[in-house]
């Protein structure tokens, strides 16, 4: 597995895209994400996301076993506003975008031709967020204007492939 570069890790910042379903079957769905991080417990590597059941994507995370992650350069900005703004439910949003899904090398979950950074995941744990053990104000404040809980899914890091300047240095 390639160790990437924390400081270029450009995930939850706006221009990241999750994904989750069965390529071979051509089931599945992307959303723009913004919630979450990337961390390690157990000595596993592994993203944490958060999704609003609400989301076309949720159905898919909730289906499959597996998840991408896949972050693009900046003139794909507009195109990840739309991902985030329509939902699959109504169209194909990921042809109106212009981008390309194609096989990812471990997971059934798709990658894309158009991304610069791809992890690869594999469904390790959910749970959903309780508002009633919320200690932060701030959070309670953000999350409490929400109408639904979100659940939280921890994906298994098992793949990562990327450009140069998100590696980490040797
Ligand atoms: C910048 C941005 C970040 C977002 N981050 C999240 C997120 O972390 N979790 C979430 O549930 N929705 C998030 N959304 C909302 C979904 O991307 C949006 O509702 C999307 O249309 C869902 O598509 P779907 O119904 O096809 O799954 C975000 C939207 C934008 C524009």
């Amino acid at each position: 597995m390639t160790t990437f570069n924390r400081k270029s890790m450009p995930f939850f910042h706006k221009n990241g895209l999750l994904t989750s379903g069965d390529f071979q079957k051509n089931h599945f769905n992307t959303m723009t994400i913004e919630w979450g991080s990337i961390g390690k417990v157990w000595g596993i590597p592994l993203v944490q996301i958060f999704v609003r059941p609400s989301r076309y994507t949720y159905q898919f995370l909730e289906q499959y076993n597996s998840s991408t992650l896949s972050c693009f350069p900046e003139e794909y900005r507009k195109a990840l506003l739309l991902l985030g703004t329509k939902s699959g439910r109504d169209g194909n949003k990921i042809t109106e975008a212009g981008l390309t899904p194609i096989a990812a090398n471990h997971v059934a979950s798709p990658i894309f031709n158009e991304a610069e950074l791809t992890i690869e995941c594999q469904k390790m744990y959910w749970d959903d967020i309780v508002s009633a053990q919320m200690s932060d104000g701030e959070a309670i404040s953000r999350f409490g204007r929400l109408p639904e809980p979100h659940r939280v899914y921890y994906g298994k890091i098992v793949a990562i492939q990327g450009i140069k300047r998100y590696l980490a240095a040797a």
